[in-house]
């Protein structure tokens, strides 16, 4: 089947989900990343790859992390970069999305980071450009709906392979509200397609999603059951924003029965890491102990994901 992201000599184009990505190319963005690193240590922190280029940054949902990387990664990269302010924008008039990115392209962007409540809001944007005649103009998913947030996977497993070298000896837990979770759909397809000898998904009933295991993963109800022996622990925030009704009795009883204790960790292996793709509900899924704790790899997550969006938006762009 086609896959959108790639043209006719199956080069990246766009970045719109890890999923059907063939794992040459996700290792190919994880080595080119590992190029970047040492561009943030120079004096001058910059390259020139896409200098006279204009990345748009499109945050229609609140982001910290990912946006600021995103901004950082492309002045790192020489391009100017417009972040429009969604919340001032014509959108906010009724403007449909699709008459905002013609208006854009007409200012000469030359590529889009999208991160929008709607899933598949990315690809619709990809398949217009298309549809226009504007292959060359690029777009790269900053997180659509419960969907996909590919960059965060690709850097969840640089995070991976920086501390633990080769996936294929791994257990890896992903725990949490797997359900309403882009990340943990971005990281399962990662980590099948690198060869992660086991995936878990480690939740209540309530916040997986129907047929999980068709992923590739091993379903675990109970916490303790999902933590042991692993290599890698990735924990997810309860999305409230995105929840229907009830699915938890409480974020007290949740705490209790899936947040991440000393205790809990300790039934991992000894040198395991933790990861959370951030934002934290300290108290909630992850004990502040765990999180500030010398298993705890949060922060270098997001110090790696400037490489990663330097290297993605490079690649894309045709370098
Ligand atoms: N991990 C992540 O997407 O964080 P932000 O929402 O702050 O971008």
């Amino acid at each position: 089947m086609h896959n959108p992201q790639l043209n006719a000599h199956g080069e990246l184009t766009h970045l719109l989900s890890i999923d059907g990505l063939p794992r040459e190319v996700l290792t190919h963005i994880l080595d080119t990343a590992s190029n970047f690193l040492e561009v943030s240590d120079r004096d001058v922190k910059k390259v020139p790859l896409l200098r006279g280029k204009s990345v748009f940054n499109l945050f229609f949902e609140n982001s910290t992390r990912t946006r600021t990387t995103f901004e950082i990664a492309a002045k790192r990269l020489s391009a100017d970069v417009i972040n429009l302010d969604v919340s001032r924008s014509s959108t906010a008039k009724g403007e449909t999305l699709l008459d905002t990115i013609d208006n854009l392209v007409a200012m000469h962007a030359d590529m889009f980071v999208v991160r929008h409540a709607a899933s598949g809001a990315p690809y619709l944007i990809a398949d217009h450009l298309r549809r226009v005649g504007r292959d060359d103009v690029h777009v790269v998913n900053a997180g659509d709906g419960r969907h996909a947030h590919p960059t965060q996977g690709l850097l969840d497993m640089y995070t991976i392979r920086h501390y633990k070298k080769d996936f294929t000896n791994l257990t890896v837990a992903v725990v949490g509200d797997i359900l309403h979770s882009r990340v943990a759909r971005s990281d399962i397809h990662a980590l099948t397609t690198l060869g992660a000898a086991e995936v878990r998904a480690v939740a209540p009933k309530t916040l997986l999603p129907t047929a999980v295991e068709k992923m590739g993963v091993r379903v675990c109800l109970n916490l303790a059951e999902g933590i042991k022996d692993c290599d890698v622990i990735i924990m997810l925030r309860l999305q409230n924003e995105r929840m229907n009704g009830t699915l938890l009795p409480s974020a007290g009883e949740y705490s209790r029965c899936y947040g991440l204790t000393p205790e809990i960790l300790a039934l991992a292996k000894p040198d395991a890491i933790v990861m959370h793709p951030g934002p934290m509900n300290r108290g909630v899924e992850i004990d502040s102990e765990v999180a500030d704790g010398p298993q705890a790899v949060i922060l270098p997550q997001v110090t790696f994901g400037i490489a990663v969006r330097m290297a993605v938006m490079s690649i894309v762009a045709g370098n």
